[in-house]
């Protein structure tokens, strides 16, 4: 087992709330800044389509301490309105946050365009986003497996909504909000399962906690939107491969610094600590609206085999399964997933994903429509096991780490694809190695 000390200043700058200031930016009157965007692939998509867009928008890395890189980006635009019509099909590339959340501006601008994607994205479900965004008058078609292409014919007469949300999902929410910021009058989106709430936070929505639980969120449109700066804190969804790789680690100790906080996306160190995982959160503060941390993560042994169930457990880690069932298969030799399906829906079937690549490294696990059980070890991991990523950079980094913990050789089908979310996951592995 390997030995991981010391501390991370340079963790990947959030990957949501990138996305989020970025289109926000593009929608919003005036100048936006936005301090530490996110470098990942992902997030460069999302930059890419808005400037086909028609959207200006400039990027500069500035040399911080540590050789660490901060990216600032500035985007100009005059509103909701400011798009043209593109005259190539935007490409996303593998990243869905940008083909849905995207989908929902143009679903109001007067031009037809069309997202496209590569292999992994072009067969995600979209269906999800044409139906609100037909009802509210938006002209949306889709391959036959509801599928993109997405080709939008908007409309600058888009109707107000009132949509009760049918999967929890912050992509959906966000999407359905840019929409009815352009309608003309009062929509209200309806969630019976809470899911990421940046969206709401950044653009300073009304939101009413019902007594049964569930969230109404309020969008009164066509208000101008005044351009502001954002500041983005570090993914709390890429900090949980450090955590994972602290607490799998021999003696290890590891300090990650200015991590968001936000409670939507602290589920798994919530479910790690509830484990018995050694986990401190240090100097707790707010900046720029959402609640950032340091985290101070010690090898732990005994850790408790991880079930989860719950709903809305589910959807406050479904970014973090990957990692959370490998780390519960190497600390524990257990783990077991259910009302997950959604998780199917992602960069890769990743129900399918975790169970084919555990299997090749000696576990005994059994899959189910929604979910999966790690029961045990059958063997030890083989030399040089192949892991197969699928497109899918948390499928990469979650054996990554398991493995570096393990001080096992693995061979990644594809070690770039962390670069979606995590550029320099490996140096980073490296930088805290002993
Ligand atoms: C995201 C929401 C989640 C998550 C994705 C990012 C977001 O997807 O899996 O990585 O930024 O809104 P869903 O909203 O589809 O569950």
């Amino acid at each position: 087992m390997n030995v991981f000390k010391g501390e991370i200043t340079s963790l990947p700058p959030d990957k949501s709330i990138s996305h989020r200031a970025a289109l926000i930016g593009a929608l919003a009157e005036g100048t936006t800044e936005i301090a530490n965007f996110s470098g990942g692939y992902d997030n460069q998509s999302t930059l890419s389509v808005l400037r086909d867009a028609g959207i200006a928008i400039r990027q500069e890395e500035t040399a911080a301490a540590g050789g660490r890189v901060i990216r600032n980006v500035v985007i100009e635009s005059r509103g909701l309105w400011s798009f043209t019509k593109p005259s190539v099909p935007l490409m996303c590339n593998n990243s869905g946050s940008t083909m849905r959340m995207l989908a929902g501006i143009l679903a109001a601008q007067p031009f037809r365009s069309e997202l496209v994607g590569d292999a992994s994205l072009m067969k995600r479900p979209m269906k999800r986003v044409a139906d609100p965004l037909r009802q509210m008058g938006a002209a949306i078609s889709l391959s036959g497996e509801g599928t993109a292409p997405v080709v939008i014919d908007g409309s600058r007469d888009l109707k107000t909504i009132e949509y009760l949300l049918p999967v929890p999902s912050a992509q959906v929410k966000s999407l359905v909000a840019f929409a009815a910021m352009h309608a003309d009058g009062r929509s209200k989106i309806i969630e019976p399962i809470r899911s990421r709430d940046h969206t709401e936070l950044m653009l300073g929505l009304q939101t009413i906690d019902r007594p049964d639980g569930v969230r109404e969120i309020i969008i009164d449109g066509r208000k101008p939107v005044a351009a502001k700066p954002f500041n983005v804190p570090s993914d709390p969804s890429a900090a949980c491969f450090m955590i994972a790789l602290g607490l799998l680690g021999r003696n290890s100790e590891v300090v990650l610094r200015n991590v968001c906080l936000n409670p939507t996306r602290v589920a798994y160190i919530d479910l790690l600590q509830e484990a018995g995982a050694g986990l401190v959160i240090e100097n707790a503060r707010s900046e720029g609206g959402e609640p950032v941390g340091d985290i101070v993560v010690r090898s732990c042994s005994g850790l408790k085999p991880l079930r989860i169930s719950d709903h809305g457990v589910v959807a406050g880690v479904i970014d973090e399964i990957p990692m959370l069932s490998v780390l519960s298969a190497f600390a524990s030799g257990e783990f077991e997933l259910h009302n997950a399906a959604e998780l199917r829906t992602k960069e890769s079937d990743r129900i399918d994903a975790l169970v084919v690549n555990l299997q090749r490294l000696g576990f005994d696990c059994e899959q189910y429509p929604d979910g999966f059980v790690v029961k045990g070890r059958t063997g030890v991991i083989p030399e040089n096991a192949h892991i197969e990523c699928f497109d899918d950079h948390r499928i990469a980094m979650s054996f990554a780490i398991a493995a570096e913990a393990a001080g096992a050789s693995l061979e990644l089908s594809d070690r770039d694809v962390a670069g979606v979310s995590f550029p320099g996951f490996f140096a980073t592995i490296e930088a805290l190695r002993q």
